[in-house]
């Protein structure tokens, strides 16, 4: 890791300390346009980190002129100078300095810039964002947010995922009965594609059809071969779209002729994840279609309605994309697809002759920690890919989870369409959002904790090995109110404060974690039922209504003493003193912590916490039992309730290294 600017984050291509003094903090720097000069890069100059009083420095900016829209490939390179005397940003396009910008903006950290030149390019055009806005809604302020916030990590695709079994929120003009009484206007759609653009960042918006369909259902019961009431419910849902039917063919045709017109994107996607095949494979007027057109079963009939739609998509000029269950043999290789079931479906795809995106590793909704993301990069070999899977069945944080993740193993075995003569290209990744836990006040939380990490990953390429990532991470959270107006601190003790959490209760707040996987989600019931390969019950804990407002909601994935508690862990195994006693000191808080200082479902936590302190305070007296310590800890690391605490795990570590004197 370089000493150099070491928090930038992706980590550029190429950096090179300048001779000369720093750029100072606090200067007021001053666009100069020598060359392209539009609105958007005057806009984005503005977006910098201001110092309006300070001493005026010049910022040149030297690109061609872009087009109104961004595009997959457009040439995002950039050389960025910093000195005392002038910031340069030069770049073939406008895309290209505004990557400079983001880079410049992530420089500026309150304090003196050392000289630098940055040469820095993208290692995959496609680096996205899938925002599920259905299962939740998420304003366009929210969705604003989230774009300026993309733009300082140089992502580049928010994916709109915006329609699923609860909610349908795009505002169609010929079916205007579909949308759901919280959906977009047309006028917020164009005003977030324009702000988009002018960030450098395309949209990409869904209609996931044939399943996820339940909320067209309910407006258009005729649409489906069986009546579908309204849901709340989260998890598979049997309802979907009949396309055997020409009317829902028509209705397809138009919805994706309007979301066009809303969306210039050259693509579209078309979803076709989890289609439940019961309707489809019990309905008889179904059952003759199929036979009429020589359809096997319900997955060959789901590829005849993918293909109808991706020929409608075509005509209209654009690339259709699906969720990878769209892949079978016949579908056209025109059709790109997003790889979400686990290690192996990229290299199905990529075979079949279809680009790809990745997102399986992705899944920001699955609370799992930053670094076990960044192992997966979107262009390892499937074998390595596998092996990290397998890996994380191993990682002492998720052993809670490992069972439940097991059983995904099982998609490894799906079988893919034949090798066609050339096979497809791989466009990049997107990070995943699904929304079940997730509303406008959690959202920051959920996203911004760890998608730096991936933005990375996407742009730079893999992390180097001993990469410091949990304290870069920390240093982008510290930093991210300067840059971004996005206070995740603040957010969190507001949130904990506004679910009745007391002061003296904030040392277990930074000790506790959300539950990993779909741990939350499934609930103790679905989870065991689906670790031990039965039929899942649908009851579950959270419906679309339940209020995210628990402490539960806005604990960040990894506990927030997590990166302090390491840094003392490894000074104290060094033989450092201080650091032994500033140890010392966490743990009596810990083992001093009252019994009641917030809700109730916090109460056996905190019994667990201060356990946990009475458990350091021993080993750190030499006091207890080193293999008696171990189990005490065990128990502790299981999940109480939606909880964990977090520095079990690392607490294990650190007395393994201490019964093993002399091994590093
Ligand atoms: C998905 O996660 N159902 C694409």
């Amino acid at each position: 890791m370089t000493a150099l600017l070491p928090n930038l984050m992706p980590q550029p291509a190429r950096r090179a300390a300048l001779d000369g003094p720093p750029l100072p903090a606090g200067v007021r720097l001053v666009p100069r346009f020598d060359g392209a000069r539009s609105a958007r890069l005057e806009a984005a100059c503005a977006r910098l980190p201001a110092a309006p009083s300070g001493p005026p420095v010049p910022l040149v900016l030297d690109c061609g002129a872009s087009p109104a829209l961004p595009a997959l490939d457009d040439d995002e390179s950039y050389r960025l100078t910093i000195a005392a005397e002038a910031v340069t940003v030069r770049a073939a396009t406008e895309w290209g300095a505004l990557r400079g910008l983001a880079t410049l903006t992530q420089c500026l950290d309150g304090g003196p810039v050392p000289a630098v030149l940055i040469e820095d390019r993208p290692r995959f055009p496609w680096r996205g964002l899938m925002l599920d806005v259905a299962r939740h809604f998420l304003s366009p302020a929210a969705l604003h947010r989230t774009l300026d916030a993309m733009a300082v990590f140089k992502l580049n695709v928010l994916h709109l995922h915006l329609s699923d079994d609860q909610a349908f929120r795009f505002p169609s003009a010929r079916f205007p009965e579909l949308a759901s009484p919280a959906h977009y206007r047309r006028d917020e759609l164009d005003a977030l594609v324009r702000a988009a653009a002018d960030r450098g960042i395309r949209v990409v918006p869904e209609l996931d059809v044939p399943g996820h369909a339940t909320a067209w259902l309910t407006a258009r019961p005729e649409w489906g071969s069986r009546p579908a009431p309204p849901s709340r419910r989260f998890g598979v849902h049997q309802a979907c779209l009949d396309p055997t039917r020409p009317a829902v063919r028509e209705a397809v045709r138009v919805l994706f002729g309007e979301l066009a017109d809303v969306f210039p994107d050259a693509c579209l996607h078309l979803g076709g994840d989890e289609v439940h095949p019961a309707w489809w494979s019990e309905d008889e007027a179904v059952a003759a279609f199929m036979a009429e057109h020589g359809l096997a079963d319900v997955a060959a009939l789901q590829a005849w309605f993918t293909a109808e739609v991706a020929a409608a998509i075509a005509a209209l000029g654009r690339v259709p994309l699906g969720w990878d269950e769209v892949l079978h043999p016949g579908l056209p290789t025109s059709v790109a697809v997003q790889a979400w079931r686990g290690a192996t479906a990229r290299d199905r795809a990529l075979l079949a002759g279809h680009d790809c995106i990745v997102s399986a590793p992705y899944y920001l909704d699955l609370m799992l920690p930053a670094d076990v993301h960044a192992r997966f990069p979107p262009d390892a070999p499937e074998a390595e890919l596998i092996e990290q899977e397998n890996a994380l069945l191993r990682d002492p944080r998720l052993a809670h989870v490992a069972a439940g993740m097991a059983w995904t193993h099982q998609w490894r075995e799906v079988a893919g369409p034949p090798a066609a003569p050339r096979p497809g290209r791989l466009l990049g990744a997107e990070a995943c959002l699904w929304a079940e836990l997730v509303d406008e006040a959690v959202l920051d939380q959920r996203l911004w904790g760890r998608l730096p990490a991936l933005a990375e990953l996407f742009w730079s390429g893999a992390v180097a090995a001993g990469d410091p990532l949990r304290a870069r991470l920390d240093a982008v959270r510290s930093n991210l109110p300067r840059w971004t107006g996005i206070d995740l601190d603040a957010a969190l003790r507001a949130g904990v404060e506004a679910a009745g959490v007391e002061p003296a209760w904030w040392p277990l707040v930074e000790a506790l974690e959300p539950v990993k996987w779909y741990g939350r989600l499934l609930g103790e019931t679905a989870l065991a039922a689906r670790i031990a390969g039965r039929e899942m019950p649908q009851s579950r804990p959270y419906d679309a209504d339940t209020p995210l407002n628990r402490v539960v909601d806005h604990l960040p994935c990894e506990c927030r003493v997590a990166g302090r508690l390491r840094r003392l862990l490894d000074a104290e195994a060094a033989g450092d003193r201080q650091a032994a006693g500033t140890l010392r000191a966490l743990a009596e808080g810990w083992a001093a912590l009252p019994d009641r200082a917030g809700p109730d479902e916090l109460a056996e936590p905190a019994r667990a916490l201060r356990r946990l302190g009475d458990e350091l305070l021993g080993v750190l007296d030499g006091r207890s039992d080193a293999a008696a310590a171990g189990q005490a800890l065990a128990a502790l690391g299981r999940p109480r309730g939606e909880y964990l605490l977090g520095p079990v795990p690392l607490l294990a570590d650190w007395l393994a290294r201490r019964e093993l004197p002399g091994e590093s």
